[in-house]
C-alpha cells in the first residue's frame, strides 16, 4: 500500500512509539503501565508485537521463532521474514490506526532488524536499512525507547523465563553472550546517533522507576510536558474512545 500525499500528512495526528531492548528487558511490562497511563487520559491506545501482531505476521513469527528446522535458516532469510511481518502489521494495523489519530505502542519495530539483524549477524548495514525502508514506507516511530540491561541480566532472565514456563528458549533465545552483548551496544550506538528519536532507560531500575522515567520523557517530548492538558486541548474524551487491538502481546 503506497500511502498518499494527504494521507502521510495525517500519519502526523497519531503518535507512534516503539519499544525496544535486548531479550528479558521488561519491555512488555512497561508497554502495559503506559497503556494504562494513556487510556486514562482518553486516547485511543493499540498495541501491536513484532514479529506478528497480526495473523499473517504471527504465522511467520512462528517460522522465525519455533519452526523445528529453524536452525538451518540463513541471516537473509531471517531479515526477510521479519521485514515480510513488519510490512503486514504496518499497513494492517499501525498505519490505519495513525490515521485515525491513535496512539500505537509496538513491542519492537525496525531497529530490532538494524540491531540483530545487521548489527549481531553482521549483516550489511545497507541493504538492512534498505529493506527496512521498504517494509515500513512512510511509518517511522515519532519515539523509540530502549530498556537497557548488561547481557548477564538479559541471559538470566532468559533463562527463569524458559524455566518458569517450562518451554525451552526460542530460536533467537538459543544464541549466545557475544550476540547479546552486540545487541545491547547496538541499540546503544543507534540511540547515540539519533538522540530526538530515541529514549534509553536503565532497565535494572525498579519497574516503577523505570515506568516514572519513561512517561517523563515522554510527556517532555511528546507532550509538550503536560500530557493531561495536551490530551484535554485535542478533545480527546477521557476512556470513551480507548480502545486496545486483539493484536496485543499476550501475557507471558
Ligand atoms: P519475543 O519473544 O517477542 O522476544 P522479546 O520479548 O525479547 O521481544 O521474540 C522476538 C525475537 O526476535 C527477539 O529475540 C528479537 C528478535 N527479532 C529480530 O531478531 N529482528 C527483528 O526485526 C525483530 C522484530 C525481532
Amino acid at each position: 500500500m503506497a500511502l498518499s500525499k494527504k494521507a502521510k500528512d495525517k500519519l502526523g495526528a497519531g503518535l507512534l512509539i516503539s519499544f525496544e531492548g535486548s531479550e528479558g528487558s521488561g519491555k512488555t511490562t512497561q508497554i502495559k503501565r503506559l497503556v494504562q497511563r494513556l487510556e486514562k487520559l482518553g486516547h485511543e491506545i493499540v498495541t501491536t508485537r513484532e514479529p506478528g501482531g497480526t495473523g499473517i505476521g504471527e504465522q511467520v513469527r512462528n517460522i522465525l521463532l519455533h519452526n523445528a528446522g529453524g536452525d538451518e535458516m540463513f541471516a537473509e532469510t531471517e531479515l526477510l521474514l521479519f521485514a515480510a511481518a513488519r510490512a503486514q502489521v504496518v499497513r494492517q494495523t499501525i498505519a490505519p490506526a495513525l490515521l485515525r489519530g491513535a496512539i500505537v505502542l509496538s513491542d519492537r519495530y525496525l531497529d530490532s532488524s538494524t540491531v540483530y539483524q545487521g548489527i549481531a549477524r553482521n549483516l550489511a548495514l545497507g541493504p538492512v536499512n534498505e529493506i527496512n525502508r521498504f517494509a515500513v514506507g512512510s511509518v517511522m516511530p515519532h519515539i523509540t525507547v530502549v530498556i537497557d540491561v548488561p547481557t548477564s541480566v538479559s541471559l538470566e532472565r532468559i533463562k527463569k523465563r524458559a524455566g518458569a514456563k517450562g518451554a525451552k528458549p526460542d530460536r533467537m533465545e538459543r544464541e549466545n553472550i557475544d550476540f547479546y552483548d552486540k545487541v545491547r551496544k547496538g541499540y546503544l550506538l543507534l540511540a547515540q546517533g539519533m538522540p530526538k528519536r530515541f529514549v534509553v532507560v536503565d532497565g535494572t531500575q525498579s519497574v516503577d522507576v523505570i515506568e516514572k522515567q519513561i512517561w517523563a520523557a515522554l510527556e517532555k517530548r511528546l507532550f509538550g510536558g503536560n500530557a493531561k492538558a495536551r490530551a484535554k486541548a485535542a478533545g480527546v474524551k477521557a476512556k470513551a474512545a480507548a480502545k486496545k487491538s486483539t493484536a496485543a502481546k499476550p501475557a507471558r
